[in-house]
């Protein structure tokens, strides 16, 4: 499977606020390869990956990283968006979720939002972290964030050093227009951490 300059990206804003990880309560969604996942648990937080029910190689390349990353005891779930399922149903409380390149069809944007605002209503403090590759100028996720009351929080790339064509030995980034944005629920404290963790890093 590929690692997706989306999750480069990820990952650097990860390792960037690396010092607020340890204990925190992580979900990857839509993971593959898991690189945000991986470099969050090698940080100290307690991860969990996911990736589509229907897609038994994708979470395969989730187990896979992990045993590579000596990571054995990071679980793997099945969450496909859109669904609630049973394993929805029973997540433990999260502090963040990551995506890293879930917006890449626009088919899927609505029950990718759906799946956040189940989740950010269960921890209403959760933030999704989250970067995508501007493939079309046409595609727009504002209309869905206020229909399910969600806000979002647009991350510069500068303020976290990924503004540069090559990152963390990857020149993937550079080739492409990455950004990322952070979503919380419109009607809660969840910028507060976001806050917390921009300050750290000045
Ligand atoms: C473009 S890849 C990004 C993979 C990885 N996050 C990265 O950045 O390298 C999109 C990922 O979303 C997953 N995916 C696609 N449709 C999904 C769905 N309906 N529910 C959950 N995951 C899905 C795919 O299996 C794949 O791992």
């Amino acid at each position: 499977m590929y690692v997706w300059p989306c999750a480069v990206v990820l990952a650097q804003y990860l390792w960037a606020h690396r010092q607020s990880l340890p204990e925190k309560r992580v979900l990857e969604i839509g993971a593959g390869v898991s690189l945000p996942g991986v470099v969050a648990a090698r940080c100290g937080a307690q991860v969990i990956l996911s990736d589509s029910e229907e897609l038994p190689q994708c979470l395969q390349s989730c187990r896979s990283s992990c045993l590579m990353n000596h990571l054995p005891h990071v679980p793997v779930l099945g969450l496909t968006w859109g669904r609630v399922s049973p394993e929805l149903l029973s997540l433990a409380p999260i502090d963040i979720i990551l995506g890293s390149d879930v917006f890449f069809d626009p088919k899927d944007f609505e029950d990718i939002l759906t799946t956040i605002y189940f989740l950010l209503e269960k921890n209403p403090r959760a933030q999704f972290w989250t970067t995508y590759q501007v493939r079309s100028a046409d595609w727009s996720i504002e209309a869905l964030l206020h229909k399910w009351n969600l806000k979002s929080i647009h991350v510069p790339l500068h303020s976290f050093g990924a503004d540069k064509e090559h990152l963390a030995s990857s020149s993937m980034p550079g080739r492409h227009t990455i950004e990322m944005m952070i979503i919380s629920l419109a009607q809660s404290e969840g910028t507060s951490l976001y806050s917390t963790l921009d300050c750290s890093t000045r």
